[in-house]
C-alpha cells in the first residue's frame, strides 16, 4: 500500500489537485497552471452555453452571454433558464454537482490507474489510449440513453482524463497543430502516423533547456510520439523522448529530458498554456459529439442543468396499501398538474415498487405522463406474510436519482430485508439524497400492531424495534419517518409537496435520543422563501422565538409567526414571510426522542467532497468515510452568489453539541478548501455559516446552510477501482484494498449490487501486521441485461466487535461489446433554391440520402442548424442497404442547414449545407447546386490522411 501512495504523489501526468501554493486552484489566466478540474469545467461551460445559445437561438429568444474562458456557473445557469420569473429560486447545485462528479472522476484515474500508460498516452500507448476513450464515450451514449446520468458522468471524466493527457504528453502541438486530435475519438479512423517503435524520437535537453529536444525529422513527417515514463527504472527503447521531470527517471537517461506540458515549469512547460487550450477545444469536441449522439435536452441533463427537482417515491404494493397507493397518486398527480410548464416543474420522476419477494423495477423519466402510468398501474397485491423488500427498492431508489435527491417511502409494513441497512446508509452518505418514511399503521408505539384493512384481518404489524430501522436511515439522510393513520395521510403528504420545490435547502438539522430541554438557533437570510420547520416525535413541546422577540407555541395552530399543521408525529410550521431575517430560536422540551428540521427556498447552497492530502501534498478524491483522528479536505463550492463570505465550516456532532471548526482557504469565488485537523469519533453534519453580499443592500447579511447528510468517520477505509464498463454474462473481477490505522484484525466483507446481480467475496479479510489486505469481488451481470444499464455495486468492511465499518461504491456501465464503429453517412442529392434578393418571399429545398453501410442502422435523424422543417422517408437501395431519404424546406432567409443522423450504438454523422457560399451563382431559372462540405466524418478522415 505504501507503494501506492507514493505512486500517487509521484504522478505528475495532469495532476488535478496540486499543492494549493504551487499552481493549482488559481483563477484562471493569471500565468499559472490549468489543472484537469478546469480544463474539465470549462470545456463543460463553454459546451452548455453553446447548446444554451443554439436552443435560445431556435426559440427566437436572444442569449447574449459571452462564451469565453470567463464562464462560471452560475452565468450559464442564469443564461440558459429559460423562465425570466425571478420569483422562483435558482438552484445551481446539481450543476456544480454534475461539474463536480465529472472532474472528480477525472482526477481519480491518477490515483487508481497512476501507472497506467494507457490512461495517460505515455510510452506511444496511442491505441490503447484512444480505445479507453472512444470505449468511454460508446458508454456515455449508452448511458444517457437509458437516463443513467450518475454512470455516464463517472464514464466521461475518466476518458476526458486520458483524452486531456494526450495534449500535455504527446507532441501534437508540438508538431504544429492548430486543432484537436479527432482521430482519438472517432474509432472508425486509422491512427498510424505513429513513429515507429524503433524510430528515435528525441535528443538529450541542453541543460535544462528542452525547448528544442524533438528529433526534426519527426516534425518534418510528422510522427506522432509520446514520452516514456517510469518511476521505476531508467529504461526506455533507444532513442525515445520522456515524460521528464523528477520522478521520472526514463528522463536522467540518454536522450535527457522531457516532453510534458503539464504545467509550466515543466520540460515543455512554455507550451502548457496551448496545450491546455487544445485539452479544452477536444473535450468540448467529445462533448460536442455526446450532445449530437444524444440531444440538447439529454445533453443539459448530463451536466446536471435542466435539474429543478426530482419526485421519487419507494411504493409498498402489498394488499393493504391500496389507500397510501392511491394518496401517493393523488399527491404527485396534483404536484404534476400544478406545475407543469412552470420553473418547479419536477425535471424528474423515481418510482419502486416493492412487495415481498419482489421490488422493482426502478422507473426513471423525465416524462410526467409515463410517471403518472407507471404508478397508476400500480395494484396492491397480497403478499402473504408482512415483512416486505423495502430496503431492497429503497436501495435501488438511491443508486438510481441523481445526487441530493429527496425520496418518499410508503409502507405500513416492517422491512424484511433489514440487513441491508449498512448498504443503505453507505449509498445515502454517497449520493448525499434524503429520505423520509410514510408509516400508516393506526396503533400506538411500544406494542405490536395489527392493522385492520377493510374489515377483514390481516397479519400486518410493526414492533418499535422495527419502526427504529427506519428512523435510523432517517436520520442519517436528514429525512424524517412520519407516523400517520391512513386517515391522515393526505394531510402528511403536504412534506411531499414541501420538499418537491426547487432550490430546497437546509438551515438545520437536529436529532435528539434520548431529549432533554434544549434551545436551538438558525439564521435566516434575506435569500430565503417558504422557511418551514418540521418537528416529529412523540411528544415534544416547543415554542418557536423570532428575532424581534415575538414567540409562538407549537400549540397554537395559527400565531403571529406562522401557521402549524399537526398530523400523527408531524408538526409542520410554516413561517410567514415577514420579519424573517435575523436569528430564531427554538426551545424543545420532550421525553421522547424527536427530529428538527429548518428548510427554504434559496439559490444560496452549498456543496462539499472530501478530498485526501496525499504526501508531496497532491489532492485526491475520498469518497467514502475519512479517517477518524486524522487530517481529511473538503472541497466545498459555494452556489448562488457571485459576493460571499463564507465565515465558518463546521462538523457539528449529529445528536450532540460537540463541534469541529475547519480552517477555511479561499480557492476563487465560490470554492473552497477546507481543511479538518480531526475527524471526530461521532456522526456529524457539515455546517457552513457567512455573509451575503448583496450590492443593493447596504449591509452584508448572515448566512447559514447545513449538509442534511449525516457523515462518519472510520478506522478502516477500503478503495477500489473505479470501473466503467462490464460486459453482460462475463465474470467481471474487481480488487479492492483494506487499510486500517494499523492495529490489524478481521474485517467482516458484504458486496451488494442494487440490482441484485450475482456478487462473490470474501467472507472476511485478515488486515494481519501490516494494517491491510486485499480482496476481490466478481461480478456478474445477467447475459440478457441492455447495453447502458447501470449498476452500482457497494463493497462494506466491518469490524465485528465494535462495529465500525466502512464502504466503496462502484458505478459500472453494462455495455454489450460494440463492433460499429462506423458513422451514418449523408449524400446530398439534390438542391433545389429560387432566391431572391429579398429572401422572405421564398424558400428552398435540399433532400439528402442517409446511410450507415453494415453498421447498426440510423436510429434517428435531426436538424442541429436552420429552422425549415425536415422530413424523413425510408427506401432500400438496389444493394439493399436501408436509405434514410432527409427532405428539408427552409425559407431563403435561412440559409444553412446542419443535419445530424445518429446509429443505434451513436455513432454520429453530420452533413452541413449552405446556399451562401460564395462559389455558387444563382443560374437564370433559379437554381443550382452547391458543393458542400460532408460529413464531419470526412474531415476526420482528411486529417488522419494528412498524417497517415
Ligand atoms: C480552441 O478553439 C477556439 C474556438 O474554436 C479557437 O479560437 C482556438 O484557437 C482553439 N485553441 C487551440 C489551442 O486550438
Ligand atoms: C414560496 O415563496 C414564494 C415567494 O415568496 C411564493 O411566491 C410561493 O407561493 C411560495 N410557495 C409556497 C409553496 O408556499
Ligand atoms: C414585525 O416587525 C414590526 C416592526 O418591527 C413589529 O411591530 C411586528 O410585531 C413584527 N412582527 C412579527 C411577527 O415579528
Ligand atoms: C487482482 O488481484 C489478483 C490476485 O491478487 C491479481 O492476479 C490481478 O492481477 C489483479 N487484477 C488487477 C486488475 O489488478
Ligand atoms: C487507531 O485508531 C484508534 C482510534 O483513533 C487509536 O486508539 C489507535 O491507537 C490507533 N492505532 C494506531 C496504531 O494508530
Amino acid at each position: 500500500m505504501v507503494s501506492q501512495v507514493v505512486v500517487a504523489v509521484f504522478l505528475l501526468c495532469g495532476t488535478l489537485f496540486q499543492p494549493p501554493d504551487v499552481a493549482a486552484f488559481k483563477p484562471l489566466f493569471q500565468g499559472g497552471s490549468l489543472t484537469h478540474r478546469e480544463i474539465t469545467q470549462l470545456a463543460i461551460l463553454r459546451k452548455t452555453a453553446e447548446v444554451c445559445r443554439d436552443i435560445a437561438i431556435s426559440q427566437g429568444r436572444d442569449f447574449t452571454l459571452p462564451i469565453n474562458n470567463g464562464l462560471t456557473p452560475s452565468a450559464v445557469q442564469k443564461a440558459c433558464s429559460t423562465s425570466s420569473a425571478s420569483s422562483s429560486a435558482l438552484s445551481s447545485l446539481s450543476f456544480y454537482s454534475a461539474i463536480t462528479e465529472t472532474y472528480l472522476s477525472n482526477a481519480a484515474v491518477d490515483v487508481a490507474f497512476a501507472l497506467s500508460e494507457a490512461h495517460h498516452v505515455d510510452n506511444e500507448a496511442f491505441r490503447e489510449g484512444r480505445d479507453l476513450i472512444t470505449k468511454g464515450v460508446a458508454a456515455v451514449k449508452a448511458s444517457v440513453q437509458q437516463g443513467s446520468y450518475i454512470s455516464a458522468r463517472i464514464t466521461l471524466g475518466a476518458l476526458c482524463h486520458t483524452l486531456q493527457d494526450f495534449y500535455s504528453h504527446s507532441n501534437w502541438v508540438e508538431l504544429g497543430s492548430t486543432a484537436p486530435f479527432s482521430t482519438l475519438i472517432k474509432p472508425e479512423l486509422l491512427l498510424n502516423n505513429i513513429a515507429d517503435p524503433s524510430t528515435p524520437t528525441c535528443k538529450s535537453c541542453i541543460g535544462p533547456n528542452c525547448a528544442d529536444n524533438i528529433l526534426p525529422e519527426i516534425l518534418l513527417h510528422k510522427k506522432l510520439t509520446s514520452g516514456y515514463f517510469s518511476i521505476f527504472s531508467s529504461k526506455k527503447p533507444a532513442g525515445k523522448c520522456s515524460h521528464g521531470g523528477f520522478a521520472d527517471r526514463t528522463s536522467s537517461r540518454e536522450p535527457i529530458g522531457g516532453i510534458n506540458k503539464d504545467d509550466i515549469s515543466s520540460d515543455h512547460g512554455f507550451l502548457h498554456l496551448r496545450a491546455a487550450e487544445m485539452a479544452i477545444n477536444a473535450t468540448m469536441e467529445v462533448l460536442q459529439d455526446i450532445r449530437l449522439a444524444t440531444g440538447d435536452q439529454a445533453f443539459l441533463r448530463l451536466v446536471g442543468l435542466s435539474q429543478t427537482s426530482v419526485l421519487a417515491f419507494v411504493i409498498d404494493t402489498t394488499g393493504s396499501m391500496s389507500d397510501d397507493i392511491e394518496e401517493a397518486k393523488r399527491v404527485s398527480f396534483s404536484i404534476i398538474d400544478s406545475r407543469r410548464g412552470t420553473p418547479e416543474e419536477p425535471s424528474e420522476y423515481i418510482l419502486v415498487p416493492f412487495n415481498d419477494p419482489d421490488f422493482g423495477p426502478l422507473t426513471r423519466t423525465d416524462n410526467a405522463d409515463i410517471f403518472k402510468e407507471r404508478i397508476n398501474s400500480l395494484s396492491p397485491f397480497d403478499g402473504g406474510d408482512t415483512p416486505e423488500m423495502c430496503l431492497s427498492g429503497l436501495l435501488l431508489a438511491l443508486a438510481g436519482a441523481p445526487p441530493s435527491t429527496d425520496i418518499f417511502v410508503f409502507t405500513d409494513a416492517a422491512a424484511k430485508d433489514s440487513e441491508l441497512k449498512s448498504t443503505v446508509q453507505a449509498m445515502i452518505e454517497r449520493t448525499k439524497s434524503t429520505v423520509t418514511f410514510l408509516l400508516t399503521n393506526p396503533f400506538s408505539f411500544g406494542k405490536r400492531r395489527d392493522v385492520l384493512q377493510s374489515g377483514s384481518f390481516t397479519s400486518r404489524s410493526i414492533y418499535e424495534s422495527e419502526i427504529q430501522l427506519y428512523r435510523d436511515l432517517a436520520h442519517v439522510s436528514g429525512g424524517q419517518t412520519i407516523e400517520v393513520t391512513k386517515d391522515t395521510l393526505s394531510q402528511a403528504t403536504a412534506v411531499i409537496t414541501d420538499a418537491s420545490t426547487s432550490a430546497l435547502v437546509t438551515l438545520l438539522q437536529v436529532v435528539r435520543s434520548p431529549a432533554i430541554a434544549e434551545n436551538f438557533f438558525f439564521v435566516l437570510d434575506p435569500s430565503l422563501s417558504n422557511v418551514t420547520v418540521y418537528v416529529t416525535g412523540d411528544s415534544p413541546v416547543f415554542t418557536i422565538y423570532s428575532p424581534t422577540g415575538v414567540s409562538q407555541s407549537g400549540s397554537v395552530a395559527d400565531g403571529p409567526l406562522g401557521s402549524i399543521l399537526t398530523v400523527g408525529n408531524l408538526k409542520r410550521v410554516k413561517l410567514n414571510s415577514d420579519n424573517q431575517t435575523g436569528e430564531w430560536k427554538i426551545r424543545i422540551n420532550s421525553i421522547d426522542f424527536y427530529s428538527l428540521i429548518v428548510t427554504g427556498q434559496s439559490s444560496v447552497n452549498f456543496l462539499f467532497n472530501y478530498v485526501e492530502q496525499l504526501e508531496g501534498g497532491i489532492f485526491a478524491p475520498k469518497e467514502n468515510r475519512p479517517f477518524i483522528g486524522r487530517n481529511v479536505s473538503l472541497f466545498v463550492s459555494v452556489t448562488g452568489g457571485d459576493s460571499i463570505t463564507v465565515t465558518d465550516v463546521l462538523l457539528v456532532e449529529a445528536s450532540g453539541s460537540d463541534v469541529v471548526h475547519g480552517t477555511i482557504k479561499s480557492l476563487g469565488a465560490t470554492d473552497f478548501l477546507v481543511n479538518i485537523d480531526r475527524i471526530p469519533e461521532w456522526a456529524f453534519v457539515v455546517q457552513l455559516k457567512g455573509q451575503l453580499n448583496d450590492s443593493t443592500r447596504s449591509l452584508p447579511s448572515r448566512f447559514q446552510r447545513q449538509s442534511p447528510t449525516q457523515q462518519q468517520g472510520s478506522r478502516v477505509t477500503i478503495t477500489a477501482q473505479p470501473s466503467s464498463t462490464i460486459e453482460p454474462g462475463i465474470p467481471f473481477a474487481l480488487n479492492f484494498t483494506l487499510v486500517t490505522n494499523a492495529t490489524g484484525g478481521r474485517y467482516t466483507i458484504r458486496a451488494r449490487t442494487d440490482r441484485s446481480f450475482n456478487v462473490s467475496f470474501p467472507s472476511s479479510l485478515d488486515t494481519g501486521t501490516e494494517g491491510s489486505a486485499e480482496g476481490t469481488v466478481t461480478l456478474t451481470a445477467p447475459s440478457d441485461t441492455e447495453s447502458g444499464t447501470d449498476v452500482t455495486l457497494t463493497i462494506e468492511a466491518e469490524d465485528p466487535g465494535s462495529g465500525d465499518s466502512n464502504y466503496v461504491a462502484v458505478w459500472f456501465t453494462v455495455m454489450t461489446k460494440v463492433t460499429d464503429f462506423s458513422s451514418p453517412v449523408c449524400q446530398v442529392v439534390s438542391i433545389k433554391a429560387d432566391c431572391p434578393f429579398e429572401c422572405s418571399k421564398a424558400s428552398w429545398e435540399l433532400s439528402a440520402n442517409l446511410t450507415d453501410g453494415n453498421g447498426t442502422g440510423i436510429a434517428g435523424v435531426s436538424l442541429i442548424r436552420g429552422n425549415g422543417s425536415l422530413s424523413l422517408s425510408y427506401v432500400m437501395s438496389a444493394d439493399g442497404t436501408n436509405v434514410t431519404v432527409a427532405f428539408y424546406n427552409a425559407s431563403c432567409c435561412s440559409q444553412e442547414v446542419e443535419l445530424v443522423a445518429v446509429d443505434r450504438v451513436g455513432n454520429v454523422g453530420t452533413c452541413f449545407t449552405s446556399i451562401k457560399s460564395p462559389s455558387t451563382t444563382i443560374s437564370p431559372n433559379g437554381s443550382y447546386s452547391v458543393s458542400f462540405s460532408m460529413c464531419v466524418a470526412l474531415v476526420g478522415l482528411l486529417v488522419s490522411f494528412l498524417y497517415g
